[in-house]
């Protein structure tokens, strides 16, 4: 399984004082040296976090590959053709939500997000579909030929009860098989932590999980880098070794 790290965060510090610092290009650029596969930014159309030369300065100074998270706003799409990330993760977008709430709706929108996924294609872009665990979106995900779907473990990540939890985890299960057989290949993330990790490991069919929240709140105590090297140890199935390590990111 392998690591996207997401570094918004570090842009939201930034944007809490109008500063130019913490950098996320910087965060980038260390996330990668303590081995992510590769790093992710979203470029929000209110810019609330991550900034326009964010996004054209990290695709130079990164090997691995980049990730834009993006909606299908007309302006960002024009953005995302000029930097040509290796990836574009397509996410529905909300002005007023904390974070991404949902996957995208593709039986609603099929036709528009279909129109972006072929464009940023015909761009040599690898597009991505962040998507509800549930067997239909993927259907509509393969059926639009994009080879990639990320599925949204929001829900699971928010549950608080065992018998949610597992409620939670047959979706992702069934949702991650159906489109493993079905070609996809096949991402996660959204509210994963260096707990409820564990769990998601465990699922074969997910090859790759994006992860920010946790991962830059963790970088606050143990810096970016440790805080990289612990969630690609998890990531990749070991059990973290300082104890209780993970009790207070
Ligand atoms: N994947 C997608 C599509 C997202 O929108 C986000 C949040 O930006 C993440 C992964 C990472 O979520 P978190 O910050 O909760 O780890």
């Amino acid at each position: 399984m392998k690591l996207g790290v997401n570094v918004d965060h570090v842009a939201t510090l930034r944007s809490q004082r109008h500063t130019l610092y913490p950098d996320p290009v910087v965060a980038a650029m260390l996330c990668e040296h303590a081995g992510c596969d590769s790093i992710v930014m979203h470029l929000r159309e209110d810019r609330r976090h991550i900034q326009d030369r964010d996004v054209e300065l990290v695709k130079e100074a990164i090997k691995v590959p980049f990730n834009l998270e993006m909606s299908i706003n007309r302006e960002i799409v024009e953005i995302a053709k000029k930097i040509l990330p290796a990836q574009a993760t397509l996410v529905p977008e909300k002005r007023q939500e904390l974070t991404t709430e949902g996957g995208i709706d593709l039986i609603r929108h099929f036709a528009k997000v279909e129109r972006v996924v072929k464009e940023l294609q015909e761009c040599g872009i690898k597009v991505s579909l962040f998507i509800d665990p549930v067997i239909v979106q993927a259907k509509k995900a393969k059926a639009m030929g994009a080879p990639i779907v990320e599925f949204n473990t929001g829900k699971y990540s928010e549950s608080k009860t065992s018998q949610t939890i597992d409620v939670q985890l047959k979706k992702i299960r069934a949702a991650a098989r159906y489109a493993r057989q079905s070609g996809l290949f096949v991402a996660a993330g959204h509210g994963i932590d260096y707990e409820n990790v564990k769990e998601i490991v465990k699922i074969k069919e997910i090859e790759e999980l994006n992860i920010g929240h946790s991962i830059i709140c963790r970088a606050v105590f143990v810096g970016i880098m440790a805080a990289v090297e612990e969630m690609s140890a998890l990531v990749a199935g070991c059990k973290l070794q300082a104890a209780g390590n993970t009790v207070a990111y």
